[in-house]
């Protein structure tokens, strides 16, 4: 029996690494999936490589006003949503001195508002019982140099997390968990400003117990399990996949 059987799912952020991944495993696990990008060429790719199986929209987190169409899409398209995995996310690792507002606002705007309001928007299309999962970072549990403003996003990832099931797990029996993933080898790494890329790359190698980079799968399975049934009892868990980074 496939685990996601007859779910409807929509993952933002599901036309490059991670969440490009994770729509291909739900799809083989049985479930309907739309998935939202924002580069046009990446988001053509995504409608070839996954098929008939997946709905891809371009979907810019920028825009919040999308946000909220993107949420009645999904009701027109679904009716109701039974997962829900909040992925869409940008890097800009670099020295802390190296920020400037510009640069920490889109930080921001991207990884932590868009979600807020994505969500905001959802909560009438999910449904009881329904999993959310949002995709925080190790960042958000370690002290990795150069990941300042970004691990700041991913904290406040998990702390919306944890409080988005004091206010939706009774109300609507909408259970929230994370995925807090180490370094994954994907595109996020090319958006390192090319001055810092070698120096970063190196550090964040250095620092993985396991000797070398996750693979897109090794999460998006961790996801399937948090979205599925399987994880039925399973309330703000912060699933660290990190490949040993975050005990040593
Ligand atoms: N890779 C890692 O080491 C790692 C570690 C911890 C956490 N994470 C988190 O995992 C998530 C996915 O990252 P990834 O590694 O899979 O990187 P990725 O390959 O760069 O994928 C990022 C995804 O987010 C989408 N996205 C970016 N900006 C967007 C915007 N303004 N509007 C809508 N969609 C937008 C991208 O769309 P387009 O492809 O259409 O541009 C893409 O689908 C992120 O939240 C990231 O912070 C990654």
């Amino acid at each position: 029996m496939a685990r996601l059987a007859g779910k409807r799912a929509l993952i933002t952020g599901g036309t490059s690494g991670i969440g490009l991944e994770t729509a291909k495993q739900f799809i083989a696990e049985g479930a309907s999936v739309v998935v939202t990008g924002v580069t046009p060429a990446n988001v053509e790719r995504a409608r070839v490589e996954l098929g008939d199986g997946a709905e891809v929209l371009a979907v810019d987190a920028l825009d919040l006003e999308a946000q909220r169409a993107l949420a009645r899409t999904v009701q027109e398209r679904f009716g109701e949503l039974d997962i829900a995995f909040l992925n869409a996310g940008v890097s800009d690792w670099r020295p802390m001195e190296a920020h400037d507002e510009a640069s920490f606002d889109r930080l921001f705007a991207i990884n932590v508002k868009s979600v807020f309001f994505l969500m905001q928007a959802l909560v009438p299309v999910l449904a009881n019982p329904s999993s959310v999962v949002l995709n925080s970072s190790a960042s958000a549990h370690t002290a990795a140099a150069t990941a300042n403003a970004y691990a700041a996003t991913k904290g406040a990832v998990s702390a919306l997390m944890r409080s988005w099931n004091a206010d939706l797990l009774h109300s609507h029996g909408v259970r929230v968990n994370a995925v807090s993933p180490g370094p994954i080898a994907t595109p996020l790494y090319d958006g390192i400003p090319a001055e810092h890329h070698e120096s970063v790359m190196e550090g964040i190698r250095a620092g993985i117990p396991l000797g070398r980079l996750g693979e897109a799968v090794e999460i998006a399975k961790a996801v399937v399990y948090l979205a599925s049934d399987e994880s039925r009892f399973t309330v703000g868990a912060d699933l660290v996949v990190d490949g040993g980074v975050s005990i040593f």
